[in-house]
């Protein structure tokens, strides 16, 4: 029998009288299921929906057919997203036609943007809350069972969950957010507009909860924000950079990564603090998202490429085995052939390791979308398929190169496409399968691999 083990998704100032104000339900044992789409800031954040689920009497589980109350964590970021939540919405009709009285909600960046417009969607939904107001879930959960639609969409500028432990699927690596919201209003994302202004989690607290995941048993944790590098806390004068280097040495043994940082705020002693730490990984994910110095005012990135050439070359000299990956977005408004050309040509002087690389989406209350969306669809699918093949092509360059190099890799578990086969990650974030037959080596073990083969997505090794 399969047991109801907590799983999330695989892959102002009114505030403060929240909190005190709600989380009293009692759960009477109902099951929620929660399903996470978007970027890792929602799967933690599903993590913490869950805890403060739990503590409220919530049962969570991860079996949908099972559950009382579904709840989808959502991503705004690009319009496919949205689409995606609106095919899922239809399918999950079918288990309302099972169980009349399952109640559907809609939580994150896609309940923040659309709001009321949400509200009896399929006629399945009664609950939209926004990123800034999960203390409410199990109140709204409560209203709902009992028949009424609820909606909480307040942005704040001070919640941070600091109090919420969030509950985490059994693993060896876990999320830890160190701060929320972004204030640098890149002008074709809707981020500040669903997660509000930047804020951060107090630096003791911080502290507190990478020792207490060390202790619990995690191998690595990723801290993250929209934006760490804008971390800041106040009172103990703690930047990003201090940040990392005091949470190097309070958990030496535990690999440490973070995601997402800007280009803007890549400072020397943020790097300098990645050279000094065998635990921090040598992996740097700086999203670019343009070779052109024009698009990137247009973007307000408030970055030229010179300046991003000198960071990543500042990065290589420092941590000479570091992989760096990146995010590009192919078709902004007014990009011309040229512009194109000179985000190709970053690519082959930066030698991207990995990259997310996305056709532009205009999205309502961002600055370009007042601007015309003037590349047409078949240019932009022909940019970024160029995009895709180069950097497919680099990837698989560099991996070749790594054939004959040992590499530390964590364990993770059986490879999805053969069970004799293990798979485990390099502290540059890249995938190794290796043999394990006779299953003599567990997941969060550290190995040795000798790289025998290579795709561009892939290493294949030898356990030494
Ligand atoms: N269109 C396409 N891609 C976008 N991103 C953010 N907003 C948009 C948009 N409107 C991409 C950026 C960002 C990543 C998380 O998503 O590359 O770094
Ligand atoms: Fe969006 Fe720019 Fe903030 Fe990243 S830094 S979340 S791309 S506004």
């Amino acid at each position: 029998m399969q047991l109801d083990i907590p799983i999330l998704s695989k892959r102002t100032n009114g505030d403060i009288e929240n909190h005190t104000k709600i989380t009293t339900s009692s759960g009477n044992g109902k099951k929620v299921y929660i399903e996470t789409y978007g970027c890792q800031m929602n799967v933690n954040d599903s993590e913490i929906v869950a805890g403060i689920l739990q503590k409220s009497g919530y049962g969570v589980t991860d079996r949908i057919e099972n559950s009382d109350v579904i709840l989808l964590n959502t991503c705004s970021v690009r319009d496919n997203a949205e689409q995606k939540i609106d095919k899922r919405l239809q399918h999950l009709r079918h288990y309302r036609k099972k169980n009349s009285k399952l109640v559907v909600g809609i939580l994150g960046c896609m309940a923040e943007r659309l709001r009321g417009q949400l509200m009896g969607k399929q006629d399945l939904v009664s609950i939209v809350v926004g990123p800034d107001e999960y203390r409410r879930v199990p109140e709204l959960i409560d209203q709902a069972l009992g028949g009424e639609q609820g909606i909480a969409v307040k942005l704040s500028r001070v919640e941070t969950y600091d109090d919420i432990i969030p509950l985490r699927t059994e693993g060896i690596s876990a999320w830890l957010s160190i701060m929320r919201g972004c204030d640098k209003f890149c002008t074709y994302c809707v981020v500040p507009y669903t997660r509000g202004r930047e804020r951060s989690k107090p630096f003791d607290i911080v502290i507190k909860e990478i020792v207490q995941l060390h202790e619990q048993g995690f191998k690595e944790v990723t801290l993250l924000g929209q934006n760490v590098n804008s971390y800041i806390d106040m009172d103990k004068k703690v930047d990003f950079a201090k940040l990392l280097d005091e949470c190097a040495k309070a958990v030496p043994t535990m690999r440490i990564r973070y995601t997402t940082s800007h280009p803007y705020d890549m400072t020397d002693e943020l790097i300098e603090t990645m050279a000094k730490h065998k635990n921090i990984c040598n992996y740097i994910h700086l999203p670019v998202q343009s070779g052109s110095d024009k698009i990137l005012k247009l973007m307000n990135r408030h970055y030229t490429i010179e300046h991003y050439i000198e960071r990543m070359n500042l990065i290589k000299k420092h941590i000479p085995n570091v992989a760096l990956s990146t995010d590009i977005i192919s078709g902004f408004p007014t990009e011309t052939e040229e512009d194109h050309q000179q985000t190709l040509d970053l690519m082959k002087i930066v030698r991207y390791d990995g990259a997310y690389m996305f056709n532009y989406s205009p999205r309502s209350k961002t600055k370009s979308y007042m601007m015309v969306d003037d590349v047409p669809e078949d240019v932009k699918k022909r940019r970024l398929n160029e995009i895709i093949e180069l950097q497919n092509q680099i990837a698989a360059e560099i991996n070749l190169s790594e054939r004959g190099l040992i590499h530390e890799v964590l364990v993770e578990g059986p490879s999805k496409k053969n069970k004799l086969q293990w798979q485990g990650r390099t502290d540059t974030n890249k995938v190794v399968i290796f043999d394990n037959p006779e299953g003599n080596y567990k997941t969060g073990d550290l190995i040795n691999c000798t790289i025998n083969n290579s795709t561009s997505a892939t290493l294949f090794g030898s356990v030494i």
